[in-house]
């Protein structure tokens, strides 16, 4: 169905209070989680509920430390603290020796996890290895077509791509500028966000999960998806990527041109919501569809319109927070786990990849937690229930 402002805002929306219990049970099953994954991490996503113990590998094991950095945050409780302190040593041992990073995701991994504890605990370890990790992103720019690359080894020509969900790693390099007062690496964040935005920004709203940049001239060439339905489909988690990810330089660089960009690709994602708000795991899907979901696209969504409202004025903030509101409350009702005896994540009704004719995945965590979805609703929850310095 094509929702409108009038029909979304029909919607009952998320108060304090519903947000404030959802955090009760969100804490009270990473409590219980905590023996386990303290010394190891969760697997990416869950098998029939439940996440393995994973070594630190992969791009997803930050948002399972930034889970209990928001933890320690709201209960002030010391084993949080501690258990996430465990975790940041274990990061800085991972940029230390160099282990999983031949990859853009350095901002997934290293703001939620050392820029968080550096902030809350000016631990000089925790900055010393997220600088370490900026450095590394950086070292991924390509000054021809002025982007970071994101996978794959620098410089292939077959991997000489850029993909929306970088946005999220730029902050890790405008934080660094912040801390050490090197421009450069803001300079770099802004240039490839120029880039991305020319490119995967459809006239209809909707992105392109990934797109390919000619090595020879630098000029943007074509757009395909890795994780959507189709190469011209809108992948859900892509475009709520692209929701925070605006929002997020916006906050560092407050160059207007982005609120016009934030405001086309957020209302695209909330027009195409289904009847229950929980989008489908791409947009070619709708109301009745038996695609799984992917809840983690809404709770990454809820967190990018609540950072944007903040520079919005009165009325476009109302609309976003209106919408976000919205959105959790759907979020907590459908997809809250309370019960750690089904699951031991937080965010029920995930999807992490699924297979279709024009991509190449397969299916991997389908109707399942994931840990970035677990991380974003302890977000969207936290942010809710009152200001909060971010990590980002
Ligand atoms: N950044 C990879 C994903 O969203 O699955």
């Amino acid at each position: 169905m094509a929702q409108t402002w009038e029909t979304l805002m029909g919607y009952p929306t998320a108060d304090k209070g519903l947000a404030g219990r959802a955090m009760e049970e969100a804490v009270r099953i990473i409590r219980e989680d905590l023996p386990v994954f303290t010394n190891h991490f969760p697997s990416s996503n869950s098998f029939d509920g439940f996440y393995k113990a994973t070594e630190n590998v992969e791009w997803t094991t930050g948002f399972w430390t930034g889970v209990l950095w928001l933890a320690y945050e709201y209960t002030g409780d010391a084993a949080f603290q501690a258990a996430a302190q465990v975790q940041v040593d274990s990061f800085y041992d991972r940029i230390r020796d160099q282990i999983d990073v031949n990859h853009h995701d350095m901002g997934f991994l290293f703001s939620l996890s050392c820029v968080a504890g550096y902030k809350l605990t000016g631990n000089p370890k925790a900055r010393e290895a997220a600088l370490k990790a900026a450095d590394h992103l950086a070292g991924r720019y390509r000054e021809k077509g002025e982007f970071l690359q994101a996978w794959g080894n620098t410089g292939d020509a077959s991997e000489y791509r850029l993909i929306i969900d970088c946005l999220l790693n730029l902050p890790l390099l405008y934080w660094a500028s912040e801390t050490t007062g090197d421009r450069h690496y803001a300079k770099i964040a802004g240039n490839h966000i120029r880039t991305a935005m020319k490119c995967i920004l459809r006239e209809d709203d909707s992105t392109y999960h990934t797109y390919f940049i000619d090595m020879e001239t630098g000029e943007p060439s074509f757009g395909v998806t890795h994780q959507g339905n189709r190469n011209g489909s809108a992948w859900a988690r892509g475009q709520a990527w692209g929701i925070y990810g605006i929002a997020l330089s916006y906050h560092y660089l407050k160059d207007p041109s982005y609120i016009p960009l934030f405001e086309r690709v957020t209302d695209f994602f909330l027009s195409h919501l289904p009847e229950d708000l929980i989008p489908y795991w791409d947009f070619d899907f709708d109301t009745g569809s038996k695609e799984p979901r992917d809840s983690s696209a809404a709770a990454i969504a809820v967190c990018g319109m609540l950072e944007m409202a903040k520079y919005l004025d009165e009325e476009g903030a109302k609309r976003y927070t209106g919408a976000a509101g919205r959105l959790l409350y759907a979020l907590i009702k459908h997809c809250g786990n309370r019960d750690r005896t089904r699951s031991n994540g937080l965010l029920l009704h995930g999807t992490y990849a699924r297979d279709s004719r024009e991509n190449t995945c397969r299916d991997r965590g389908v109707d399942e937690c994931n840990t970035w979805g677990d991380y974003f609703y302890m977000e969207a929850l936290t942010r809710s229930l009152g200001d909060w310095n971010m990590y980002w």
